[in-house]
């Protein structure tokens, strides 16, 4: 199975809305052949492991051998042929499977099936990673919505910008994980203010790799993003309230950049929140078929999206210096008390031969986890 999931990640960058999955084919511990899903609508993982297999091994040979698939197997056609009748048809009579689909439609109607022609079914084989893998698509095809990941950049004492504001905070590693997350995901969001003072590209990088660059959605209710910000082009979607000017929005569109106009957050009271509705915003997103969103930040973004508890993940980068109080905080005031499920702590090195004083000279601390409110 990890072989499995190390296919599946192939695929990242590539498959939205699809989930990840990975195949592999083994028979006495020898590997007959592997196979994942490279793009979105293209064959799937097991299809492809089974076609590889058909061509260098008998069919006696093939049948002896057990499957082992990230996900459970489709039963319906949708862009390609639905890979139960090939497993059947395949007479592997040994499955074993990282997770059950999550698609309400589906979940163990494969299992069901192939149970039903005598096979051995085992469920649930390393399947925290497997869901994993599939963590965004499980929450767009459950919800409609995508899938919201919190990436920060900090000082040990929570600060997101660096006194000097022309040096990084993360070294170089971090930097590269930022990068794998924007590959992975369909989009990155951030504050009007980070795009006015950072001016970012807003794009992968990743050297040597085929890269994949997400949807870049700005949340501007006045827009006031520059015309020349480099993050604005084809690839953007600049997100802002009703009503807005025809001069700003003109001014905007001619960059190529789409903009997308939403009412204002409900009234409470008397009171009317002159506040984008983030409810519409993620329903919209999701509706256009962006299942997942690294939200970039800056501080007021990060605190507003707690306080609707809509972030599903954080990414939380540190950096082992103090900034004070000049710095923005991570945060400010929350409603509710953040913890970090299944969390996962990692170290990421500092560059060797960096040099001295530079973010690249220290060691920085990866700290992520699924977001529970309390
Ligand atoms: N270290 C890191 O990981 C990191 C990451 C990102 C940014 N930063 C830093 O953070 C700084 C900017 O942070 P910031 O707090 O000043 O601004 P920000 O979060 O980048 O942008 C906030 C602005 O976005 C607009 N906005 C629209 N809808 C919003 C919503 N639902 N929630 C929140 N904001 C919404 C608001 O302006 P309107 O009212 O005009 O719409 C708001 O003032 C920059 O200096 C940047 O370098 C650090």
């Amino acid at each position: 199975m990890h072989l499995a999931i190390a296919e599946a990640k192939k695929g990242s960058g590539f498959v939205q809305i699809n989930p990840l999955v990975g195949a592999v084919l083994e028979s006495n511990g020898k590997v007959l052949a592997k196979g994942y899903h490279s793009r979105f609508g293209g064959p799937h993982a097991e299809a492809i492991a089974l076609k590889k297999a058909v061509k260098k091994y008998s069919k006696q040979e093939i049948a002896r051998a057990n499957l082992y698939v990230t996900l459970e197997p489709c039963t319906r056609r949708g862009k390609t042929l639905p890979c139960l009748p090939s497993i059947k048809q395949s007479g592997i009579k040994n499955i074993f499977i990282g997770t059950l689909d999550p698609n309400p439609g589906e979940q163990g109607r494969s299992i069901r099936a192939l149970r039903r022609i005598g096979c051995s079914v085992k469920v649930g084989i390393e399947q925290e990673e497997c869901d994993y893998l599939i963590r965004t698509f499980r929450k767009w095809i459950t919800t409609k919505k995508p899938f919201l990941l919190g990436k920060v950049g900090m000082s040990l004492d929570g600060k997101v910008t660096h006194p000097d504001e022309k040096r990084y905070i993360t070294n170089t590693l971090a930097r590269d994980r930022v990068h794998k997350l924007r590959q992975e995901f369909d989009a990155i969001m951030l504050g009007v203010n980070t795009v006015i003072r950072d001016d970012p590209e807003l794009t992968t990088r990743l050297p040597g790799k085929r890269v994949s660059h997400p949807m870049k959605i700005i949340l501007d209710s006045r827009l006031r993003v520059p015309s020349k910000s480099k993050a604005l082009d084809y690839n953007t979607i600049v997100v802002c309230l009703e009503g807005v000017t025809m001069k700003r929005k003109r001014s905007v569109a001619n960059t190529g950049a789409t903009i997308l106009e939403l009412p204002p957050e409900e009234k409470r009271g008397k009171q009317l929140f002159e506040q984008m509705n983030m409810q519409v915003l993620m329903k919209e997103l999701g509706r256009r078929k962006i299942s997942s969103v690294v939200l970039e930040g800056g501080s007021y973004v990060f605190t507003t999206f707690i306080n609707r508890q809509a972030i599903d993940e954080f990414y939380i980068f540190t950096a082992p210096q103090l900034f004070g109080a000049t710095s923005l905080p991570f945060t400010y005031a929350l409603q509710y008390t953040v913890s970090l499920q299944n969390m996962k702590v990692e170290l990421i090195p500092a560059s060797k031969g960096a040099e001295v004083g530079t973010a690249d000279d220290a060691d920085n601390l990866l700290v992520r986890g699924y977001a529970k409110y309390n």
